[in-house]
């Protein structure tokens, strides 16, 4: 197995690995190097969704995927604009909308009471420009705020709504079911990595509002730390190859969609391990 960086602050490429066919110490120098740098791709990984499920459990417990989602009920999300016919859909169908909602900055399952730590994508079918995925560390962002900030967001907890993310596209897009299953909760707004107690800033598109403080100051503190965290410097952003298996750390990452031609067929495949370390509250 062989590594090397692709940002001065976080993120590492394997090569020399066949996730298919992993001997302990490989496996367990999977789940180090995902601790300490928090996003890791493998390339040239072509693998079918049992395999990618089989090596996402090195990482924990999958999450079964919502209601809403394509996969829903099975370990795998399929993120794609390919429709059950084959066809590429319009700009106006779910499957399309989900895409623009996942092009906010956000970390996956935030909004459930218990989030999730890794995420694990599988690029099939790749458009020709464009749809990159940007990755930014929270670990590296939170020691380069100020002081006076990290203090205040020590301290600060805020609401996760997944009501709240789909709105900005589209308020009619979260079905009843989903907005029951899916109330607001509440989470730290810096997490804490159980191992080895690194600190990073937790927020994103889900991100409703800040707890304890005024609207204005929720929306003046997260537009300010959005603004801080998504600076260029701090952004690694990738472009996509066929067969490309990114894993992230979304603990420790924030991370968004970019858009590409939305005539050209896409198609991703996630599979997403709990967060077993933390549990969110309920807000009510
Ligand atoms: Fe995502």
């Amino acid at each position: 197995m062989k590594t090397k960086n692709i940002h001065t602050d976080f993120g590492k490429e394997i090569s020399d690995v066949d996730i298919t066919n992993l001997d302990k110490e490989e496996s367990a120098k999977i789940i180090e190097l995902f601790e300490e740098y928090s996003l890791l791709i493998i390339k040239n990984q072509k693998i079918t969704n049992d395999e990618q499920i089989k090596f996402s459990k090195i990482f924990g417990k999958l999450e079964i995927t919502k209601p809403g989602t394509l996969g829903s009920n099975s370990n795998v999300v399929i993120l794609t604009n390919i429709d059950e016919f084959g066809n590429v859909v319009s700009t106006s169908h779910k499957q399309s909308k989900n895409d623009r909602a996942n092009q906010q900055w956000h970390s996956d399952s935030s909004f459930k009471i218990v989030p999730a730590q890794a995420s694990i994508l599988s690029g099939k079918k790749i458009p020709s420009q464009g749809g990159n995925t940007d990755f930014v560390s929270m670990r590296n962002v939170y020691e380069n705020l100020k002081e006076d900030i990290k203090l205040k967001v020590d301290e600060l907890k805020a609401v996760h709504h997944f009501a709240h993310s789909r709105s900005k596209i589209d308020e009619k897009m979260v079905s009843k079911e989903e907005y029951e299953k899916f109330p607001p909760v509440i989470q730290p707004m810096v997490k804490i990595n159980p191992k080895n107690k690194k600190k990073a800033l937790y927020f994103g598109s889900h991100t409703a509002y800040v707890k304890d403080l005024s609207k204005n100051e929720s929306i003046g503190l997260l537009n300010y730390l959005l603004d801080f965290a998504t600076k260029e410097k701090f952004i690694y952003s990738h472009e996509w190859e066929e067969n490309d298996l990114l894993i992230w750390d979304n603990r420790a990452i924030l991370h968004r969609g970019k858009s590409y031609n939305p005539e050209e067929p896409r198609y991703l495949v996630r599979t997403t391990v709990e967060d077993s370390f933390t549990r969110a509250e309920y807000l009510n």
